[in-house]
Order: C-alpha cells, then structure tokens, then sequence
C-alpha cells in the first residue's frame, strides 16, 4: 500500500522577504516529498503565509497599506523564490482566510467545550496614544540589573537578565515613546497544565508513528520532556488571546479579543490543506476524496519540517489542540538546525550574506545549492554552514566531476561506435562486479537514508557509486578499446553497464536534482514520464546523444554572490547606481529621443537650478525646455550646441513656464560628493530632428 502523506514546512511570517533558511528549510522538506513520490507514495505538500499578529499589522500601517495589501505583495513575491529553488508545494494559501478562521474557531470551541479555556484577568501595559495593550517587543526602558538604557521589555541584551516587562526602569512604548500604563484585562488561556493534557503530552512526545518510529528525534524528546517538567509541573497555561486592535481571528462569543497568531498559525496548516482540496488540485493529483475524508483517514500520516526555534509550540500547543478537538496529530516533527553562512549566525534583520535571490538573479544553479544543503543535511537538530570555498569543490567535484562526467563519456563511445544502443546487461568480461551491480547494491541503504532524512549520508554513498564507476571506466580504458575490434565486445559492455550505472545515480540523485533527472530521463533516456525506483531496475536499450548538463560553479560567482550589492556596482558602474530594471526593446521604442540645437540660454531670475533653453529639433517650430543644469553651464557656453533631448514627453507645467521636453545629462547618483553634470552631445555629423535609438 502506497503510504499516504501529508507535509508542511512552517508558515514563514508574512512581513519578510525568503532567506536562505527558509529556502534550505523547503528544500529539506521537497528532496522528501520528492524521495517518497519516487517509491510511488502519495504526498500532499503544502504551505501558506503566517499573516497574523502585531508586527504585520505594524509593518503594513508603517508601509501605509492594510494587512491584506501588505500580505498579498509578499505572497505575489515569494513565487519566485519556490520556483527559482524547484520547491514543489502543491499549494501555498494563507492563514489570512476564510479556512483558517472557521478552522480555528471549531478547533477553539472544541477546547472550551472540554473545558480547557479558563478566562483570566492580567496586568498588561497600554500605550495610552496608540491605543493598544503592547506586546514584550514594543516595550522597551532601562535594564533594572546593569541600567542598560534601550532594553528589550524581555530581557536584556548587555547583562542578560531575564525579566518581566513591568520590572523595567522607565518603560517607553518603541511605537510613540509614551510611557505605558498598567491596565487589566481579560485574556483567554488554553489549560494546558490540565492533568488530561499533560498525559497526552507525555504520552505523545515518547510516542511512536504507525512505522514503528518515534514522532520525535532523540534530542527533540529531550527538549520537551524538560519543559514538560517533572510529573507535568513545568507546563504553564497558554494565554492564547489578544486584545483589540490586532491582525488576528476574533474569538467566537467575545466582543473585541482575538486568536494569539500562535493559536491560528499551525492551523493554517489544515487550512492550506482544505483550500488544496477545495481547489481541485489534490483531485488532479489522483485523490479523490474530500478533505475531511481525507483528513480523517487513520492510514494519512501528517508530518511537519521545522526550525528549532518553533519546536516548543509544534511538540507541545499543537498536538495538545488538535487531539482536545477530536483531530488526527502529528505523526512526525522533523526539526532541523539552522543555516549560518561562513560561520556567521543570520541576523533577523539583515539575513545572510545569500541573498536567496541574488543567488538565482546571477543565474547560478539552484541544483547547486540543493545538492550542496543536502549534502550538509543529516537527522539531527545541527546548524550547518555555506561555506563558500567547500561549496565550490563540492559542487564541482561531485556532481560535475564525478556525477556528469560518467554520461558524458560513456555516451560519446555508445553513440559513436553503436549508434546508442546498449549491450546486454551481462557482463561478457566475467568481471566480479560492474558498476551497475554496485549501484544496485546500495539501493536499500539509500532510500533509508532519504527516509531518514540523512541526505548526507544518502549522498556520500552515491558519489562513492560514481567513483567506482569512473574507476571501472578508466582501468578498462576504453579509448583504447576503441582502437582494437577484437575488443569491441569488451567496450559495449564497459560503457553500457557505466550508463546503466549512471541512470540508477540519476534515480537516486533525482529527489535532489529534479531537473536535471527530468532532463536526463527525456533527453538521455527517451523517456515521457518522471522516473520511479523501479526504473533502478527496468530494462537500458538504448540512449540519444548526449547534451550537456551542468557546468562548473567559479569562484567569481561567488565572489558576486557576497560582495555587498553596492561594492559591485562601485567597482563597474562609476555612476554608483545599480542598473535599473530590464526593459524590452519595445519599452524602449516608445521614447522619442531627437537632436535638438540649443539656438538659445538663458539664466532665470529666481532659480538658481535652472536654465531656460530654446531648442531647434527640425519640426519647424522652437520648443522651451527648463533644465536643472545651471550650477554646470554658463548660459552662452551652450548656444549653438547639439545634445539629445526626449520628444514625446508630456508637457509639465512649472513655476516660470511650461517646459516642452527634456535634455539628456550624465551625473553621479551622489551628486554631492562627486558634482558635475554632463549634457549629452552627439558626434559631428548630426542635425537637429533626427532620432536617437
Ligand atoms: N511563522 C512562524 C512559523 C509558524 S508555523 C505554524 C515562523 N516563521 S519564520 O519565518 O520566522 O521561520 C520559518 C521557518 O524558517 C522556521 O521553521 C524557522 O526555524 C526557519 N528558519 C529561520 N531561520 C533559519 C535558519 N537560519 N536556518 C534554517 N531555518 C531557519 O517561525
Ligand atoms: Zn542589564
């Protein structure tokens, strides 16, 4: 029976652009879903935008747009990223949604149907001129400990103490620098120091999935059973509610409170699921039931890729909330580490030195970066690190070196001398073993390594397949083969079992490199459908030409990749200005850009930017044109001259006229530190009227 699956990796917050984090979470999460559609399992793979909260609605009001603006912008923005990367969600939706809302109100009224939402009145600070209760980060004062001005209504960053927002010395609001005031409120908390909850808890950390294997990693189980504390103690009740106004879901039956965005978040998990559903899309990928069906279903496994930053509210608030409202929990928690660049942790503010977009705008490969994150990846919650020198001779020397150079060469000898067909998979040499068999020696262990999400491990067997087979290649020398016919047997079956070979490297590599496995099976193979595992084993008879598939990683590339945007264009572009956006001839051709003579210039009284000139451009008529060129030109140095000027431009009026075009000038963009302006003027030859382009 085909496993039926349903993944996510978490919602990133709607008020960031990707970073490579996230780009290395999602890869982690699709080489899986990829690895486990290869056996032929179905996988349901889904993600949305985590809209809710305080900082969003700050972000959007502060960018002078509402949430749901602010929201869609990011969303419309993040398309990019997944595709450039070859990330394959099945659906990505919000948790800002119709879905969502009605999703977390049951799965609400369920808890407090079983008695596990408790109303209690707090002490919270107010900024009296906002209008709003603030949340621990828009508080800020000095450091009751050390006297640390600016501190964080937390903890403070220069001694380290931890402590609550009402121990800090003059607390200011971070919005408008009041000081905020004590008020009471009522806030809504999930009762998780219940009895009921802290056994499921215990029960459901320690717990094992319908395999066999537990729902959490060894270190993750660890984590939660200190918070879990001893008999249970260490859980605290969660405050699950925020006080108007705030980005969020009302609570049913309240006037003005709203869903804490850690209480409808992992719901949008179910959310993005039923909207896939709702959309058809899992019907065109051969499910054919409804979404409750489908969620419903004991056999659907529901596993989750996250950071380690979110571990306490995925192991801990989420199953508790989906088994108290009667739903299926999480069969897995897979948490990884984080991604540091060089050794250097990502700051949430300025991210890594990668740029996941630059990366793609500089048309390096995306396989490259898969292949290499994987290649780092193991089961266990550890950082890795981009190193910049390891990931050019990783990239180079196992997929370029080793991977690409098998199909190069064994193709070249089965086009040329057999027209691409391939001998009989036995081998006449009566060798122990071919490449081939090696190959599907470690079958097993790979996909155990893919399942167990040790891609490194899974990866560092299947270069050792391609050394064995580039090894097998060379100690046949086929190029000497080649040159004896009595041997012609002998090289049919070295390249045949080398490019059998290879094809089973390309099923194995194929969860990590999906393009390049796709090209290969079409291109390569003449085959019209992805591969599967059994293709390891189905029969080779022949192969098309071989094209290129992948070139080196230089270091240049890397060089630009990490060299701050600026510095580039410091070096290149002395003008100081990154060039602006690509346009299309035709963008172009709707400029008319004429030689116009300057027959007249004069200084204005009352401006001391501007010159007013009269320019000739054959039309049989004189034009006026202001120019902001004053401060570089005595008004009688240009009579006579020709520059460029833009024809078609609408007329503005100004304040000492209506100018009726405008001239071409070069400056610096730091006018300030580099002066000068610079009119354009076309080499000799040129008349008024005619057009530039
Ligand atoms: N919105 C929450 C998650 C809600 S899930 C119901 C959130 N968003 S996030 O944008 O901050 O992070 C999204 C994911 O990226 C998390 O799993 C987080 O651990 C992961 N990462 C953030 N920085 C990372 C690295 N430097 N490296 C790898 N993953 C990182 O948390
Ligand atoms: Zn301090």
């Amino acid at each position: 029976m085909p496993r039926q699956l349903f993944v996510t990796t978490a919602l990133p917050y709607a008020n960031g652009k990707p970073h490579i984090g996230h780009i290395m979470e999602y890869i982690q999460a699709d080489v899986w879903v990829r690895f486990q559609r290869l056996l032929g399992n179905a996988a349901h793979f889904v993600c949305a935008e985590d809209a809710h909260g305080a900082p969003i609605m700050i972000a959007a009001e502060k960018a002078g747009k509402t949430p749901q603006q602010f929201i869609g912008e990011m969303q419309a923005a993040r398309q990019q990223y997944l595709d450039g990367f070859h990330i394959g969600f099945d659906h990505w939706h919000t948790t800002e949604s119709p879905e969502n809302v009605e999703l977390s109100q049951s799965i609400y009224r369920a808890l407090r149907a079983n008695e596990l939402i408790e109303i209690r009145t707090i002490e919270q600070f107010y900024d009296p001129v906002k209008g709003m209760f603030l949340p621990d980060r828009y508080i800020k004062g000095t450091c009751p400990k050390c006297g640390a001005k600016d501190q964080y209504g937390d903890n403070c960053e220069v001694c380290g103490t931890t402590y609550a927002p009402t121990d800090l010395k003059d607390p200011y609001s971070v919005l408008t620098g009041a000081r905020p005031e004590l008020r009471t409120s009522e806030h809504y908390f999930f009762r998780l120091s219940d009895a009921r909850c802290v056994d499921f808890l215990k029960g459901w950390t320690a717990g094992r999935n319908r395999h066999g294997e537990p729902h959490l990693q060894p270190e993750v189980y660890a984590k939660t059973q200190e918070w879990l504390g001893e008999g249970g103690r260490g859980l605290a009740d969660w405050d699950i509610s925020r006080d108007a106004p705030y980005f969020g879901i009302p609570i049913p039956d309240t006037a003005d409170k709203f869903f804490y965005v850690w209480l409808d978040a992992p719901i949008g998990y179910l959310a993005s699921l039923k909207s896939y559903f709702d959309s058809g899309k899992a019907l065109a990928r051969g499910e054919g039931r409804s979404y409750e069906e489908f969620i419903g279903s004991p056999e659907v496994e529901q596993v989750h890729f996250i950071g380690k930053d979110i571990v306490y509210f995925h192991t801990l608030f989420w199953p508790a909330m989906l088994h108290f409202s009667g739903r299926k929990v999480p069969d897995n928690v897979f948490v990884h580490g984080f991604i540091t660049v060089s050794g250097e942790k990502m700051s949430k503010s300025r991210g890594t030195g990668i740029d996941p977009l630059r990366y793609l705008q500089l048309g390096m490969n995306p396989e490259w970066f898969r292949y290499y994150v994987a290649a780092k990846l193991n089961a266990h919650v550890e950082d890795i690190d981009f190193n910049p020198d390891d990931f050019i001779a990783r990239v180079n020397s196992d997929l370029v070196g080793k991977y690409v150079n098998i199909a190069s060469r064994a193709a070249s000898f089965l086009v040329r001398q057999f027209d691409g067909r391939l001998a009989a998979s036995a081998d006449p040499s009566g060798a122990p073993a071919g490449s081939l068999a090696v190959a599907l020696a470690s079958a097993d262990d790979i996909a155990a390594y893919f399942e167990g999400r040790e891609y490194g491990k899974a990866l560092r067997e299947i270069m050792r397949i391609a050394d064995f087979a580039n090894e097998h290649f060379d100690k046949h020398k086929p190029w000497e083969l080649a040159k004896d016919p009595a041997q012609r047997e002998l090289l049919h079956a070295v390249c045949s079992d080398v490019m059998r070979c290879f094809r089973a490297l390309t099923i194995y590599l194929s969860p990590v490199l999906p393009v390049t496995a796709e090209r290969v099976a079409r291109e390569l193979f003449g085959l019209q459908r992805p591969f599967t595992w059994a293709d390891l084993r189905s029969p080779l008879e022949s192969i098309a030409p071989y094209k290129h598939l992948m070139t080196r990683v230089e270091a240049k590339q890397l060089d630009a990749l990490f060299e701050p945007p600026a510095a580039v264009e410091e070096k290149t572009m002395p003008g100081g200005q990154p060039v602006g956006e690509t346009v299309t001839i035709d963008d172009f051709a709707r400029l008319d850009l004429r030689v116009a003579k300057i027959v007249n210039a004069e200084a204005i009284e009352g401006s001391d930017k501007l010159l007013k000139l009269t320019l000739d451009a054959g039309e049989g008529r004189h034009r006026t044109v202001f120019a902001g060129i004053k401060s570089a030109y005595r008004p009688e140095a240009l009579v006579g001259k020709l520059t460029v000027m833009v024809a078609n431009l609408a007329p503005r009026k100004m304040k000492f006229g209506v100018s009726e075009g405008m001239v071409l000038a070069a400056s610096h963009a730091d006018e300030k530190k580099h002066p000068g302006i610079f009119l354009l003027e076309p080499h000799a030859g040129a008349q008024p009227g005619m057009r530039v382009k």
